[in-house]
């Protein structure tokens, strides 16, 4: 259980791009069919960024909505958080591009490299700094272009992530029983090398042969992957209940991950959770990275999944590895 101010989801954004990439369009680009990405993720379609679109751009969108949602001016917001592994650039942070273009002038910012479970993890140190009292209202953003660090040749990856960005404005909350009741993060480094982009890093800088041999491009062993997704969110969302106080079927509404339906099932099984209270958007926009819980949040409070008393946790998982957890009392 947490101590200090309580804190709450004041306003969501969201912003996908508008073309769209069906799992027949890939038929035309690899040997895979829509029959088998359907069987064995669940995607139909994914959104891709056009004209060079950044991060930032997508981030920026969403995080306008957001903080119109909350009912705030930009000059309200005092810290800007984006998640993502695809910035604009190394530096300055895709935080700080946001931060200019919305004119958030009084915000600190910076970004979160925690992969898919970015928008958790940032929700959680946000709502740390809002109890600890330096931070009134922080826009927290998940915000990926991935399209451009994926292997178009490779049927394995490319069929499973998609562009966008999600934003929501955590702020202080008078109720105490309301908002985001607890959070839980995790890593394990030993397993980095299952899921990576090898090459652009200090590690491995920029070179003709990086180039070449794609190393810029996402890395992936599936099927080791999806074992131990399934494992940590489980294990995830267990241990968020029980620092929220929740049993499990106090739960109303939970919002996985989207990766794989196949991952998300295996992990109601193992929770003995029904689907009907799992929510999914995966179908129409893949994986997303650290945009994907926070756009299905967004989408799903729009949709009425989620209403004011909802008790609903956010659980994703990642490279790294990460995984984290939010309880939020809606
Ligand atoms: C990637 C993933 C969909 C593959 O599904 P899978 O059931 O594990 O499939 P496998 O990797 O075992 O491959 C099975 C076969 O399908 C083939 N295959 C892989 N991708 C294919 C595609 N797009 N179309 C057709 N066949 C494909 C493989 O080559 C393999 O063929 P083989 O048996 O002749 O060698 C699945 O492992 C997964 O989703 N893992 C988690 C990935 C993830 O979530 N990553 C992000 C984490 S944040």
């Amino acid at each position: 259980m947490k101590s200090g101010n309580p804190t709450r989801i004041a306003g969501m954004g969201a912003c996908l791009p508008t073309k769209v990439l069906s799992n027949f369009d890939l038929e035309k680009m690899v040997d895979t069919t829509d029959e088998w990405i359907r069987t064995r993720t669940g995607i139909r379609e994914r959104r891709i960024v056009e004209n060079g679109s950044a991060t930032s751009d997508l981030a920026l969108q969403a995080g306008r909505e957001a903080v119109r949602n909350a009912g705030l001016k930009p000059t309200d917001i005092d810290l800007v958080i984006v998640a993502t592994i695809t910035p604009d650039m190394s530096f300055p942070s895709t935080a700080c591009i946001v931060q200019n273009k919305l004119g958030a002038h009084h915000a600190a910012a910076f970004d979160m490299a925690a992969a898919c479970s970015g928008f958790p993890y940032a929700l959680s140190v946000a709502d740390g700094m809002i109890r600890g009292g330096a931070h009134r209202n922080i826009l927290v953003i998940g915000a990926e272009v991935l399209s451009p660090f994926i292997d178009w040749t490779d049927r394995s990856t490319c069929i499973l992530f998609g562009d966008g960005a999600g934003a929501a404005v955590v702020s202080e909350s008078s109720a105490k029983a309301r908002g985001l009741l607890a959070t839980y993060l995790g890593s394990d480094g030993s397993a980095a090398e299952i899921l990576k982009i090898p090459a652009g890093g200090s590690a491995m800088p920029p070179t003709q042969r990086t180039v070449a041999e794609k190393m810029h491009t996402v890395k992936m062993s599936g099927s080791e992957l999806f074992k131990i997704a399934v494992r940590t969110m489980g294990d995830a969302v267990q241990e968020v209940c029980k620092r929220a106080g929740w049993k499990l079927e106090d739960v109303d509404c939970l919002i996985p991950h989207q990766a794989n339906l196949r991952i998300i099932q295996a992990v109601a099984e193992r929770l003995e959770t029904p689907m009907e209270k799992i929510f999914l958007n995966l179908e129409k926009y893949g994986n997303m990275s650290a945009a994907s819980t926070a756009v299905a949040l967004y989408e799903a409070a729009k949709s009425g999944a989620v209403r004011p008393g909802s008790n609903v946790i956010l659980v994703a998982f990642g490279g790294g590895l990460t995984w984290a957890a939010c309880a939020i009392k809606w």
